[in-house]
């Protein structure tokens, strides 16, 4: 049969609360256009993140009730610590509160000010992480990627001579490691190809420098491979993600992603030394490297999810979800990020609104008038998250794991094209008030004055 179906069936529900479009207008002037100000019991649909808002099977909940809650030893982190070596056969595996936290750890024994860390494109908190050590946080993603039309396989992956390019002109001395984002959230969740990884392994090792991997989304990115990339349709998404890993000296992890946790995450490195290091850091603002900052019910949580995440079914019903969404609405000519992601379709709002300039924020714009609209959630990625650094205005409906049924993407699908059939009402919006980093979380913003926008 074609039908592809959800793999799972629902034990427990949480109800949605409806709001009216007043009601909206209301908490939009409170919240600043900010939605992550908004509170989500005033969300119908929450496209906000697909981090931390899996739902967790009943696997995971029986693991749970496991969890060894010891200080120091706790059994929880030998099976989570089992789960994670068999998958990516890292020497030391260093449990996190989240993916951030391995990143700062990460960054700041490994970076320098002076030092500059490649990625084919840093997501905004390892950007932050690198910068606020000293370093240079560089995107280098193929040229293939400036193009959100283009339907290739592998817009993610990283542009492998602008790499050999920097090593030459900032000296490998400088580049204390090479990072790889699979897949590419900021770069619209587009996979990176194992050609590339190989690729950027083969140029890193020759100038001495480690390769890690940000592996938050390493499962989709393991089953674009097994569809895409010739000479891996008979290999499991199991296969391919233990041959990703097996190419990098590294990862940074947050198993919020594709662990399917609430919370959690880790750092993995083969380096002795370094991970002397990372576990001394660790120990001063995480906890002792058992646990990590985390209970031993989460660290069981993600033991069992990394195990789920990798189901055949699981990953083929996850990418075909994803894809309904984006043909739904580009078929109707909504722009997205060309092809559909892994877990998000991206908007591009930059060409959807020509008429909103990038300083007024057509991403948030977008997402204002969604929430406006429908309860609809989402997140701007463009130059309110990234300033000047941004290459597109995007605005990204992100999809909760396991969350969502095919009716609620109905839901969305047409609450776009209604928008959609009327953006050209649609205004652009200006910064009031920002905070010194990372300002998309807090920003408040107000829309442009009639008088002063631009055509
Ligand atoms: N790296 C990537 C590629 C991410 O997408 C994220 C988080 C992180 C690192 C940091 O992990 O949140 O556990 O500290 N991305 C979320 C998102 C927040 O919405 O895309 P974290």
């Amino acid at each position: 049969m074609k039908t592809i179906i959800e793999p799972f069936r629902i034990k427990s529900v949480e109800p949605l609360r409806r709001t009216t479009r007043e009601e909206r207008e209301a908490l939009l002037e409170q919240a600043g256009y900010n939605l992550f100000l908004i509170e989500a019991r005033d969300i119908l649909i929450d496209l906000l993140t697909d981090s931390g808002t899996s739902a967790m099977s009943t696997e995971q909940w029986a693991g749970m009730m496991r969890g060894d809650e010891s200080y120091a030893g706790s059994e929880s982190f030998f099976r989570f610590k089992q789960a994670v070596q068999e998958l990516t056969g890292f020497r030391h595996v260093i449990p996190t509160h989240q993916g951030r936290a391995a990143e700062r750890i990460l960054f700041k024994v490994m970076c320098r000010p002076g030092s500059v860390v490649p990625n084919n494109t840093h997501f905004d908190t390892t950007r932050a992480n690198v910068e606020f050590n000293g370093a240079e946080a560089v995107d280098l993603p193929c040229p293939e990627a400036a193009d959100t039309q283009a339907r290739l396989p592998f817009k993610g992956d990283m542009d492998v001579n602008a790499l050999e390019r920097l090593i030459a002109s900032r000296g490998a001395e400088n580049i204390p490691l090479v990072m790889l984002t699979v897949t590419n959230n900021s770069g619209g969740g587009q996979p990176v190809s194992l050609a590339n990884i190989e690729a950027v392994k083969t140029v890193a090792s020759r100038h001495g420098i480690p390769l890690y991997l940000d592996a938050c989304r390493f499962a989709e990115n393991a089953f674009f491979i097994q569809q895409r990339e010739r000479g891996y349709g008979d290999w499991s998404p199991k296969q391919i993600a233990q041959k990703m890993f097996s190419l990098a000296d590294g990862c940074t992890f947050s198993a919020k992603k594709d662990a399917f946790a609430n919370i959690g995450g880790f750092l993995c490195t083969n380096d002795d030394r370094l991970a002397e290091q990372e576990k001394d850091l660790l120990i001063l603002t995480e906890g002792f490297p058992t646990y990590g900052g985390l209970a031993g019910r989460d660290l069981e949580a993600i033991a069992v999810g990394l195990g789920e995440v990798l189901h055949p079914d699981y990953l083929e019903y996850r990418i075909a979800s994803t894809g309904y969404l984006g043909r739904h609405i580009s078929d109707e000519g909504v722009p997205i990020v060309q092809p559909p992601g892994g877990h998000a379709i991206y908007i591009d709002a930059g060409r959807m609104l020509p008429h909103i300039p990038p300083r007024q924020f057509p991403g948030q714009a977008l997402a204002v008038e969604l929430y406006r609209h429908a309860g609809i959630r989402s997140v701007e990625i463009g130059s309110v998250m990234f300033g000047g650094n941004a290459r597109h205005e995007l605005l990204r409906l992100a999809i909760p794991r396991r969350v969502y049924t095919q009716s609620h993407i109905d839901y969305v699908v047409e609450a776009i094209l209604e928008v959609n059939a009327r953006k050209e009402e649609i205004q652009g919006l200006e910064i009031e008030s920002e905070p010194p980093f990372l300002r998309h979380f807090s920003a408040r913003f107000r829309p442009v004055a009639a008088g002063s926008r631009v055509a």
